[in-house]
């Protein structure tokens, strides 16, 4: 019988040389705006950057968004919500993240493991420790390099999503599943240092300016190129 392959073989197999940047928060909190303008910045810049999401961001992924954050009425039950946002997240490491690190590109991807954990984990309840090991095997071990928290009062994340539009089925859990969702990132921040935490209530062009200022630093770091001013 051939032998078992390892959840981690694909991340040994494509080394991972770009910088993976992840935004995370609540519903409403900036996410896709900031994630947005840093990639326009980027762009401008003419840093090798691309964008992506989740769930939904693979050529598989519609498929699992829709069943897991449609606008469907139908119950799911918390574990099958959990894999299927995991199936999502193997699908699109492999597909698109690793290989876009793998060619020391910059992968900008919205919403990642942290959603999973503070979500399924603070918010439903079901085993941190569950989720942590699952995450790790369905990521092939990918932890994000750097981690935008955009940190929102609940009832102003849902103020802006209503006024934005239809809502989705994550959109419409209670004001109560939300502060926990809340309290997890916070908690998870306090012991994870790639986790910048932001407030999300400061206008959109100061936030954009603390998210790229942190990217620069990191880019320097690691690329050893500097970024110089945003405009
Ligand atoms: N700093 C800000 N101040 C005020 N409004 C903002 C700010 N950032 C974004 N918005 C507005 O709030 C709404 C939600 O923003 P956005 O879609 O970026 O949030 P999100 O975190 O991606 O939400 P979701 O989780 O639903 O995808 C949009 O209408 C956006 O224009
Ligand atoms: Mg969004």
């Amino acid at each position: 019988m051939d032998k078992p392959v390892s959840p981690a073989s694909p991340s040994s197999k494509t080394s991972k040389k770009g910088i993976f940047i992840t935004f995370e928060g609540i519903e409403g909190s900036g996410k896709t705006t900031q994630l947005d303008l840093l990639y326009q910045t980027l762009k401008t810049k003419k840093i090798p950057v691309v964008k992506t999401f989740e769930p939904g961001g693979s050529s598989h992924g519609e498929k699992i968004r829709d069943l897991v954050i449609g606008f469907s009425q139908k119950k799911i039950s918390k574990l099958t919500e959990l894999f299927l946002f995991l199936a999502d997240r193997t699908q699109h490491v492999q597909e698109i993240i690793l290989p876009t690190l793998s060619k020391n590109q910059i992968v900008l991807c919205d919403r990642f493991s942290d959603s999973t954990l503070t979500y399924q984990g603070y918010g439903r309840g079901i085993d941190l420790d569950l989720i942590a090991k699952t995450n790790l095997a369905a990521s092939f071990n990918l932890v994000p390099d750097l981690t935008f928290f955009l940190d929102l009062p609940v009832l102003e994340g849902l103020r802006r999503v209503r006024k934005r539009g239809k809502l989705n089925r994550m959109d419409k859990e209670t004001v109560f599943f939300y502060e926990k969702v809340r309290k997890g990132y916070l908690k998870l921040a306090e012991g994870e240092k790639r986790i910048k935490v932001l407030d999300a209530l400061q206008d959109k062009k100061k936030l954009q300016q603390e998210i790229f200022q942190q990217t620069s630093k990191l880019l320097s770091k690691r690329f050893n190129c500097s970024l110089e001013r945003l405009t």
